[in-house]
């Protein structure tokens, strides 16, 4: 349960930053230089080969952490595509430890759309070195540039001159520093929206809003927070929209998505490509449970993060929510891009109206952070 104790002092962090950015700093000051440093390897351009792109080229500070916009991202080379829809990271240093839940059968957790990486850290690893993203040959290769970067004195501060005489213990600092700055709340504005004021008693619902967060709850109608929970925890915790579990919602696949044709070359495999999803996770011993399943995401701030799902198939909310509520009974819908493991019970056919539809809208949009106490 570190998680929740993670969470909590975060909160309070995130709460006193609404009044003094000081005491915010106050109270990371232990790792700011560590944070500091993670911030500068976040948004290096040079890491990238061939030049010209950051983790932060993909994950933007104003769009959630994600990439508006696009269903894939462009590698550095941007001939090359990657396989999936760049998620929002702002509250993935908050995700679930990587477990098995035996009462609900399903997998927990960890980083990445099929939860193969189990820290922030080993996540942080995997751009790099990944040939449709960062695209450098060998740790030795990002190694050399940080080297040469102006932020090398502070690299050396912070883990001492002989860490860099070892590359793949230079790789680990340098991933360690950019996890504890995703975690940092330098990183993102978290628990700052108009839904968190609201559940704060500090603000109030418009009434489509309120009519829509009703329905987000309600078992009988959208049953949304079933998978993204939207109510405070036990510890007084603010909800972070997803319980991290697993599922196939049956998505369509990419092909089917209106910007397609822009750009024809998504992914080494083309359009044939089939995600398997968790069934993918090198971890897993029986695949065949879990193919086309995809972690559940966070919620917050998902007016910023278009197009969505792990395929980028739907190009708005109304689209992605209208899927939810005619998935089974509309032609319009193309067949899922995964036919085994399809959730029938919750989604589907939700029977809601096409106002109904925009209300839950209406609410999605409460959950940008950055809103402001009027
Ligand atoms: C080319 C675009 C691109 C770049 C560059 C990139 N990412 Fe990502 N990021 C993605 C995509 C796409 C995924 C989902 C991949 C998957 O699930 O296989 C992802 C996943 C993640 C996740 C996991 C989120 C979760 O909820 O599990 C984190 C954290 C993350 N990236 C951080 C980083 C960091 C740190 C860097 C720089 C070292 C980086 N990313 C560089 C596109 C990118
Ligand atoms: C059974 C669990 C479950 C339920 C119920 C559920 N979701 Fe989801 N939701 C998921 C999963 C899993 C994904 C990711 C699926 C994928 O990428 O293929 C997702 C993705 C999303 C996304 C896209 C997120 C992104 O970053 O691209 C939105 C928006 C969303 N859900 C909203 C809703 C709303 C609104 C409802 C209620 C009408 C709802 N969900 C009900 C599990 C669920």
């Amino acid at each position: 349960m570190k998680h929740i104790f993670r969470n909590t002092s975060l909160l309070l962090l995130s709460f006193s930053s609404f009044l003094s950015v000081y005491s915010t700093q106050a109270a990371t000051n232990d790792h700011s230089l560590e944070i500091a440093l993670g911030k500068l390897i976040f948004e290096d351009k040079t890491l990238s080969n061939p030049e010209g792109q950051a983790c932060a080229s993909c994950h933007i500070a104003s769009q959630g952490h994600a990439q508006e916009g696009f269903i894939v991202s462009p590698g550095a080379n941007s001939t090359l595509f990657g396989n999936r829809n760049a998620p929002s990271i702002s509250y993935a240093s908050l995700t679930s430890d990587w477990h098995f839940n035996h009462e609900d059968e399903t997998w927990i957790g960890g980083f990445f759309l099929d939860g193969r990486a189990t820290t922030l850290q080993e996540q942080a690893k995997g751009p790099f070195l990944n040939p449709l993203e960062m695209g450098n040959r060998s740790k030795e290769m990002v190694i050399n540039k940080i080297k040469k970067s102006p932020y090398i004195n502070i690299f050396k501060t912070v883990y001492g001159d002989e860490v860099l005489q070892n590359t793949d213990q230079a790789f680990d600092a340098m991933a360690s520093a950019l996890a504890i700055y995703q975690a940092s709340d330098s990183f993102a504005q978290r628990f700052t929206s108009k839904y968190d004021a609201y559940l704060q008693g500090k603000t109030r619902l418009s009434k489509q809003e309120q009519r829509g967060l009703t329905l987000f709850e309600a078992e009988d109608k959208g049953n949304c927070a079933a998978c993204h929970p939207s109510q405070i925890g036990e510890n007084g915790e603010l909800p972070l929209f997803t319980d991290f579990s697993y599922d196939n919602l049956g998505v369509p696949r990419q092909i089917n998505s209106p910007f397609y044709g822009m750009n024809k070359r998504f992914n080494p495999a083309g359009s044939s490509y089939v995600d398997t999803g968790l069934a993918t996770n090198p971890n897993i011993k029986k695949p065949e449970a879990q193919l086309g399943k995809f972690k559940v995401p966070t919620l917050r701030n998902i007016a910023q993060t278009a197009p969505y799902m792990h395929n980028g198939v739907f190009a708005t909310l109304t689209e992605s929510v209208d899927f939810y509520n005619s998935r089974d009974v509309d032609k319009k819908w193309a067949a899922p891009e995964v036919a085994t493991n399809v959730n029938k019970d919750e989604l589907g056919n939700l029977q809601l109206s096409q106002q109904e539809v925009e209300d839950i809208v209406a609410f999605l949009h409460t959950l940008d952070d950055g809103y402001i106490i009027e």
